[in-house]
């Protein structure tokens, strides 16, 4: 595996790399992903083995504008362009009927494929050099912590990839607001980076998937995900204090806002408190949510704990990825 920088010959080389048919690990605005030539079936059939992902579970197809969406997918469907001119580059990505020359293996079989025009000048450079639409799902392991840093993908899938590309930390810091486009109503399969409320505002009648629904689409819908390996535990939003929890020894815990962490501390529970927003700001707290679990997951506590944030903006994505991680199906 080779570490690439964000030089302009680097790009070039990361480019021609997926271009070939190779793995190369980019950095997005949401997390890092692990970039294919949609092309490619070898290199597509690599990228399951890589993450070890079942061939369940369809990948999103990264284009570099929105002029490039009519080669993969239907745009005729309602809302597709509109959300397009409006939302992208960003973090939604529209399921959409595919267009018949996209692989199945991208698309587990299905007759749609998700595509999304991420917002970070490094992946656009990259995906439009290559010149070819890019299938990249999260670098990490299946079911484990997505990764923001490239630091995280080189303990995670360091081995299995050709190049990753250094482009330091991720800005927002949670996966995509995944919705789908094919059904009508659409439905919100996974809420992200883009805020429900946004979509909401052009769709009246947007659907949001349930949070206990037994039958998921897509394996992003699994209610074990995103999780770290040591057990999660969570609690209700401003309840950090109350008499309910009892973690074990040297456990640590991540609080929203100040008045939490100071409740925490107070309580002496735990071993370390982190802060996902001393501000109570949900967007701040998607940026370092995977990051402080990262980090929490590598250290020798024994538990992770965390406080729910209220259930709007970014705290939607925040607490999907936090019940996702918690679950012990
Ligand atoms: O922010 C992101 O979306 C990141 C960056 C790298 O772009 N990518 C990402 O990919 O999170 P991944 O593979 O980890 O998650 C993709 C989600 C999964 O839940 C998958 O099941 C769903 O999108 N998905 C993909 N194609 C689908 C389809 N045709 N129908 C329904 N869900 C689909
Ligand atoms: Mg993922």
């Amino acid at each position: 595996m080779i570490i690439l920088s964000t030089s302009d010959q680097d790009l070039d080389r990361a480019a021609q790399a997926i271009q070939k048919g190779l793995l190369v690990v980019i950095p997005t605005e949401t997390v890092y992903g692990l970039g294919a030539n949609l092309w490619n079936r070898h290199a597509l059939a690599r990228v399951f083995e890589a993450k070890k992902r079942p061939s369940f579970d369809p990948l999103i197809v990264h284009i570099a504008k929105i002029g490039d969406m009519a080669e993969i997918a239907d745009t005729s469907v309602p809302h597709a362009l509109r959300l397009a001119e409006r939302f992208w580059p960003g973090p939604l990505t529209m399921v959409l009927p595919k267009k018949e020359k996209v692989p199945e293996l991208a698309t587990s079989g299905l007759p749609t494929v998700a595509v999304r025009c991420p917002a970070h000048p490094v992946a656009m450079e990259i995906i439009r050099r290559s010149g070819v639409p890019v299938a990249a799902p999260s670098a990490n392991p299946f079911g484990y912590l997505s990764p923001t840093r490239a630091e995280h993908v080189i303990a995670q899938l360091g081995d299995k990839v050709d190049f990753i590309v250094d482009g330091g930390r991720c800005k927002l810091g949670v996966e995509s607001t995944v919705l789908d486009l094919s059904v009508n109503p659409p439905v919100v399969l996974r809420p992200g980076g883009l805020p429900v409320e946004l979509l909401a505002e052009l769709i009246p009648d947007i659907q949001v998937f349930g949070r206990s629904a037994s039958s998921p689409k897509a394996p992003g819908q699994l209610p074990s995900h995103y999780a770290p390996r040591k057990a999660l535990y969570l609690i209700p939003q401003g309840l950090v204090s109350e008499a309910g929890p009892r973690p074990a020894t040297n456990s640590a815990i991540l609080c929203f806002g100040q008045e939490s962490c100071h409740k925490a501390k107070q309580t002496g529970l735990w071993a370390k408190v982190l802060d996902m927003s001393p501000g109570m700001d949900s967007v701040e707290a998607a940026s370092v949510l995977f990051e402080y679990m990262h980090e929490l997951d590598s250290r020798d506590y024994t538990e992770i704990w965390a406080e729910l944030l209220p259930e709007n903006g970014l705290g939607r994505a925040v607490n999907d990825r936090l019940y996702k991680a918690s679950f012990k199906g």
